[in-house]
């Protein structure tokens, strides 16, 4: 790890990311992972393939962000998102949603099929954001893999999906599309939870998955921005392996188990 300490300030300088606040743990096994992955045998090799082939440094950054996602992760969480939450949201007039540490966007297109069908996407923008660019990218064009599509559709139905999930993509080639009926309430955009402000202020913002990978200090910091950008009545979740570490901000758990949180003004 030492000896490749030096590399990874370069990386953070490049990408704006900031590892330092990354534990320790983390940073070094997603570096294990990322060896094995390359096959790089040596610290030279890995020098080599730094100081030459700028691809690398792409793939370096994703391997350390950690960027595993699915649709309808944790599907209890969705079922608990439609029948603890959006009754209340059904409420409101226009919603905003911000999805924080998006990685390459299943978690926006779950949210957009969601509302959908609660009837509530027409008036719905939801603001996916994600530290790394490429992520951003690849979630614009809303084309994933096939091969992983069964698993999709059984976490749609766990979820309490109550269509099919094939309406919404057209298939080409070994990939799935999602449509402009979804595409075009989603808008993605690179933002970094260590140093940027929240984009705004929303009806919901979920952050799951992500905080996981950073130290008490920063979850802190991060927990205190997310809350900021949560608007009166609105709602929080977090990831279930993870809670919040500071339960200030006027937030009240209303699920511990999907680790949701709404915001109540107190009197
Ligand atoms: C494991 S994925 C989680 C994706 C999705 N939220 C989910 O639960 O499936 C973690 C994502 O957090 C992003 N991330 C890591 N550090 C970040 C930061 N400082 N600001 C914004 N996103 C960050 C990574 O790029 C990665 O895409």
């Amino acid at each position: 790890m030492n000896s490749i300490t030096p590399y990874i300030d370069i990386l953070s300088k490049e990408s704006h990311v900031d590892f330092s606040q990354y534990t320790e743990m983390t940073i070094n096994r997603k570096l294990e992972e990322f060896i094995t992955d390359e096959k790089i045998i040596s610290p030279e090799e890995f020098r080599t393939k730094f100081t030459t082939d700028k691809m690398f440094h792409m793939k370096l950054l994703e391997g350390l962000t950690v960027r595993y996602t699915e649709l309808f992760r944790d599907h209890e969480f969705y079922m608990a998102l439609r029948y603890q939450v959006l009754p209340y949201l059904s409420t409101f007039s226009g919603l905003r949603i911000w999805s924080a540490g998006c990685s390459t966007g299943e978690e926006a297109y779950s949210l957009a099929i969601l509302l959908d069908e609660y009837g509530l996407l027409e008036n719905t923008t939801i603001v996916a954001t994600d530290v790394n660019p490429a992520n951003i990218e690849y979630g614009k064009l809303g084309q994933y893999s096939t091969h992983r599509i069964r698993e999709y559709t059984r976490n749609y139905v766990n979820s309490g999906g109550r269509s099919q999930l094939g309406k919404y993509y057209s298939v080409r080639g070994g990939s799935i599309e999602f449509g402009e009926r979804l595409k075009k309430h989603i808008q993605f955009q690179q933002h970094d939870l260590v140093k940027d402000e929240a984009p705004g202020s929303f009806d919901l913002v979920l952050c799951r998955n992500v905080m996981i990978y950073f130290s008490h200090a920063l979850q802190t910091a991060v927990t205190a921005r997310l809350a900021g950008g949560v608007r009166c009545y609105g709602y929080l979740a977090v990831g279930m392996q993870e809670s919040l570490v500071n339960k200030a901000h006027q937030l009240t758990a209303i699920d511990n188990d999907y680790q949701i949180y709404r915001k109540v003004h107190k009197v």
